[in-house]
C-alpha cells in the first residue's frame, strides 16, 4: 500500500470548503482499491490563527512541512488583515521557502462549461509562471513614510537561475502535450534590463529543444490574443507577476475563476510541492455553500499525477468533466448546486466507476 502524507491547510475564506470537499474526493478515491492511501493532517493556519497568536506559521511549522509528500492549500486572506501581511505569512514562505520556483496553470473548457468566448472549446494551456523572484520577490522598502517625499520602491529580481530553469521547465511542459508550442511572454520593450535577460536566456535554451515550436509575444499584447485567437497558444512561460494576471484570465475564460487549477512546484522533489486553487478566498460567497469545488478537484488530480498515481488522477478528471457535462453547476457557473452537490456528484461517480469495475 503506498501511503501518501498530505499537509491540509484550507486555511481562510471558501478556502475551508473546498479543501473540505477536496479531501472527500481524495477519501473516495483511495477508497477504491488503487494500491494507495492517504495520510492526512490538517493545519489551523489561517488569518484568525494569526490574529489569535500574532504568526501564520508557527516557529517549527515549515520543517513540519517539510515531511510531507505535497501541500493542499486552500486559499489565505481575510477582511481583518492587509493581503499583503498574509500573503507574506502564510503562502509565500512556503512557496518561497520550499523552492517551489515552477507554478504551473493549466486552463481548459471544460464539458458543459460555458466560456464567454463564442467558441470557447480553442482553450487548451498551460501558463507556466515563474514563482520564485521576479516582481514578487519582495525586495523593496519605504521611506519618508508619511511625509511629501515618501518613496516606496518594489525591485524586480531576475537571476540567470531562476530564468533559466523556468524555461527549461516550460520547454520539458511543451515537449510532453501534442502541439509542442511554447509562446515566450516579457516586456522587454519597455523593461529593458531583466525582461531583454528573460528573452536571451530563452533563445539559449531553445537550442535544446528544436523539437517544440516558440514564438514570443509582449504581455499586453498576450492579452488580445487570448481572447481573440485562442488557438494560437498553447504552452506560455512568464513571469511571477504576468502570469498571475494572465493566469485569472485564462481562467474566466474558461468559465469562472472557480475552476482554475494550480500546482506550485519544486520539481527537484528536494522540498514537497503545494497545490490550489487559483482562486482567492472569496468574500463575497464564504460560508453560503455554494463556492465551486472544481478547481479545487482539479488541483487534487495534479497532486496525484505529481505524487504518482497518474491512473487515479486520470480518473479524476474523467469524474470531474462528467460531472460539469451533466450540469451540475455552482452558480458562478451558472447553476444552482451547491459545494456539497457537486462534491457529492463527484464522489458517487467515483464510486459508480469503482462498481463498474468490480
Ligand atoms: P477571489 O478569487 O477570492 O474572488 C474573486 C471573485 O471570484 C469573487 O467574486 C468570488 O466570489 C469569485 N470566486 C472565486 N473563487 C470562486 C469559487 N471557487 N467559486 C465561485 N466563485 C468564486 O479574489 P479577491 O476577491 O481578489 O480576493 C479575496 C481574498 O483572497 C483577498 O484577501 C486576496 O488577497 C486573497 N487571495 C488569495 C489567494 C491565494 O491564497 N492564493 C489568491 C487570490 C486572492
Ligand atoms: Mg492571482
Amino acid at each position: 500500500m503506498r501511503v501518501h502524507k498530505i499537509a491540509a491547510i484550507p486555511a481562510d475564506g471558501i478556502g475551508t470548503e473546498v479543501i473540505a470537499a477536496g479531501l472527500e474526493v481524495l477519501a473516495a478515491l483511495a477508497a477504491q482499491d488503487g494500491g494507495f492511501r492517504f495520510d492526512v493532517e490538517n493545519f489551523p493556519w489561517s488569518s484568525d490563527y494569526y490574529l489569535k497568536h500574532g504568526y501564520y506559521i508557527p516557529e517549527g511549522g515549515l520543517e513540519k512541512l517539510k515531511t510531507f509528500d505535497a501541500i493542499f492549500f486552500g486559499a489565505v486572506g481575510s477582511q481583518h488583515v492587509p493581503d499583503h501581511v498574509s500573503l507574506w505569512g502564510l503562502r509565500l514562505p512556503i512557496a518561497q521557502g520550499f523552492d517551489q520556483y515552477a507554478n504551473v496553470r493549466p486552463a481548459r473548457v471544460l464539458p458543459g462549461v460555458k466560456s464567454p468566448l463564442t467558441d470557447g472549446q480553442d482553450i487548451d494551456w498551460v501558463i507556466v509562471r515563474e514563482n520564485s523572484e521576479g516582481e514578487y520577490s519582495g525586495n523593496g522598502g519605504r521611506v519618508h513614510r508619511g511625509l511629501p517625499t515618501e518613496v516606496g520602491t518594489e525591485t524586480v529580481i531576475f537571476t540567470r537561475v531562476g530564468v533559466e530553469r523556468i524555461h527549461r521547465f516550460a520547454f520539458e511542459l511543451a515537449r510532453s502535450r501534442p502541439a509542442r508550442h511554447l509562446t515566450l511572454v516579457t516586456k522587454s520593450n519597455a523593461q529593458r534590463f531583466g525582461m531583454v535577460l528573460w528573452d536571451e536566456i530563452f533563445a539559449e535554451v531553445a537550442v535544446d529543444y528544436p523539437d517544440v515550436k516558440t514564438d514570443r509575444e509582449l504581455v499586453d499584447a498576450v492579452t488580445t490574443r487570448m481572447v481573440l485567437k485562442p488557438k494560437s497558444l498553447d504552452v506560455l512561460v512568464a513571469t511571477n507577476l504576468h502570469a498571475d494576471i494572465l493566469s485569472d484570465l485564462a481562467a474566466a475564460l474558461s468559465g469562472s475563476l472557480g475552476i482554475g487549477p494550480t500546482a506550485n512546484l519544486n520539481p527537484e522533489r528536494k522540498f514537497p510541492s503545494m497545490f490550489e486553487p487559483i482562486h482567492g478566498s472569496a468574500f463575497d460567497i464564504t460560508g453560503k455553500g455554494i463556492a465551486n469545488p472544481i478547481a479545487t478537484f482539479w488541483t487534487a488530480a495534479m497532486m496525484l499525477e505529481h505524487l504518482g498515481e497518474a491512473k487515479a488522477a486520470r480518473q479524476l478528471m474523467k469524474v470531474i468533466e462528467a460531472v460539469t457535462a451533466a450540469k451540475i453547476h455552482t452558480p458562478d457557473l451558472g447553476g444552482t448546486a451547491t459545494t456539497a452537490d457537486v462534491t457529492r456528484a463527484v464522489c458517487e461517480t467515483i464510486r459508480m466507476d469503482q462498481a463498474a469495475s468490480v
